[in-house]
C-alpha cells in the first residue's frame, strides 16, 4: 500500500477570506461539495472572527451546521481567534477549531489586535476550553519563516511557540509561511528543529506560494517527515492583514507532486479541477496552481 499524506483544503476559509467579490453561503457549500466529490476528507470551512474585520466570513454560523449536516464524515475545521470565536463555533456545532498565533509581536497586533504575550495566553485558553468541550484542535504558528513587518522570524521563537501549543493540547501544530517567503533549505532546517520539540506526526505545514516555491517547500517538508499539509484548490488565499501574502500552495500542485512521487492523497485530480473551475466562475477570474494549465489539457 502507498504511503498516505493528509491534506486539509483551506480554500473555503483562507481562499475566500480576502476576495473582492462576495461569495454567498450556497456557493461556499457547492465548493465544499465539489471538494468532497474529489476525495478531500478535511477542510477548513470558515472562521469565527469579527465580521467587521473579515466580511467574507460573516456567514460562519449558518455555514457550519449545513456542512456538518450534509457531510458528517468530513473533517471540518474552523478558525477562531479568541474565546468569543470558540463560543460561536461551538454554538454552530463545530467539531474542530484552529487558533492562530503569530510568531512576532507586530503580526499578532495587525491580525488579531493583541500583543504576542496576550495572543499566546488567549490561544492557550481557547485550546484548553475547546479540548474540555471534546473538540479537535489545530494551532497555527503564523509567520513561522518571515514576518512582513519584522523580517526573518527567529527559529527559537517558532520552536518555543510550537512547544507551547503542543503543551496546551493542540492535536495539530500548523507551521505557516504566511507570506510565502520560505525556501526549501530553510524548511528543512526549521522542521529539523521542530521535530525535536514536538511529535513529528502532530506537525503540519501551511504554505503560501508567493514566490513560486510552494511545491518545492512542500517537498522539503515531506523529506523532513511531515505528512500533514494545508493547501487551497486553485491556489486562492492570503491573509488580509499580512501585506504581500499571495495565494496558498494549490491543492492540485500538491496532489500532482505527491501522486507522481508514489504517495496517496485520496484526491482525484480531474474532479478537483471541477472545484477550481467553480471557484473561477464565482470569483470571475482565472485561478489555478502552477500545474493547472497542464491538468486542464489532460
Ligand atoms: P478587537 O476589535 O480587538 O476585539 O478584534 P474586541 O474584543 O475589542 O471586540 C470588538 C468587537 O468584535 C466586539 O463587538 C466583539 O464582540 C467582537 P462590538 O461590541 O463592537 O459589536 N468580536 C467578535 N465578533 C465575532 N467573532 C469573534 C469576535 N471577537 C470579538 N471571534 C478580533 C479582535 C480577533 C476579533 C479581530 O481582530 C478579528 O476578527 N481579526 C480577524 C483575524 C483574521 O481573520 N485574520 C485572517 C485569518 S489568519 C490567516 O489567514 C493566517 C493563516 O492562514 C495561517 C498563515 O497563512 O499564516 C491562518
Ligand atoms: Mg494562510
Amino acid at each position: 500500500m502507498r504511503e498516505q499524506i493528509h491534506i486539509t483544503d483551506v480554500s473555503p476559509r483562507d481562499g475566500l477570506q480576502n476576495q473582492a467579490l462576495h461569495v454567498d453561503t450556497q456557493a461556499k457549500l457547492e465548493l465544499i461539495g465539489l471538494l468532497v466529490d474529489a476525495g478531500v476528507r478535511s477542510v477548513e470551512a470558515t472562521s469565527f472572527v469579527s465580521p467587521k474585520a473579515v466580511p467574507q466570513m460573516a456567514d460562519a454560523a449558518e455555514l457550519v451546521p449545513l456542512v456538518r449536516g450534509r457531510w458528517p464524515e468530513l473533517r471540518t475545521s474552523v478558525l477562531v481567534p479568541n474565546l468569543k470565536g470558540l463560543e460561536r463555533a461551538r454554538l454552530a456545532g463545530a467539531e474542530e477549531i484552529a487558533v492562530v498565533l503569530s510568531a512576532t509581536e507586530t503580526m499578532n497586533r495587525k491580525n488579531i489586535n493583541m500583543g504576542l504575550d496576550e495572543a499566546l495566553d488567549v490561544s492557550e485558553q481557547t485550546l484548553r476550553q475547546a479540548l474540555a468541550a471534546g473538540l479537535r484542535t489545530r494551532a497555527y504558528v503564523a509567520v513561522a519563516f518571515e514576518c512582513p513587518f519584522e523580517g526573518l522570524t527567529p527559529l527559537d521563537e517558532v520552536v518555543r511557540l510550537a512547544q507551547r501549543m503542543h503543551a496546551a493540547g493542540a492535536h495539530e501544530i500548523v507551521i505557516a509561511d504566511t507570506i510565502g517567503a520560505a525556501a526549501p533549505g530553510q524548511v528543512r532546517q526549521r522542521f529539523a528543529a521542530l521535530r525535536e520539540a514536538v511529535p513529528l506526526e502532530q506537525l503540519a505545514v501551511h504554505l503560501h506560494d508567493t514566490r513560486g516555491l510552494g511545491a518545492a517547500n512542500a517537498w522539503a517538508a515531506l523529506e523532513s517527515g511531515v505528512r500533514r499539509f494545508d493547501a487551497s484548490a486553485g491556489g486562492i488565499g492570503g491573509c488580509p492583514f499580512a501585506p504581500g501574502a499571495a495565494g496558498n500552495l494549490a491543492t492540485e500542485d500538491l496532489v500532482l507532486m505527491a501522486q507522481n512521487s508514489g504517495l496517496d492523497t485520496g484526491i482525484d485530480l480531474q474532479a478537483l479541477m471541477q472545484a477550481v473551475a467553480f471557484a473561477e466562475r464565482q470569483l470571475q477570474r482565472p485561478l489555478g496552481g502552477r500545474s493547472s494549465a497542464w491538468l486542464r489539457r489532460q
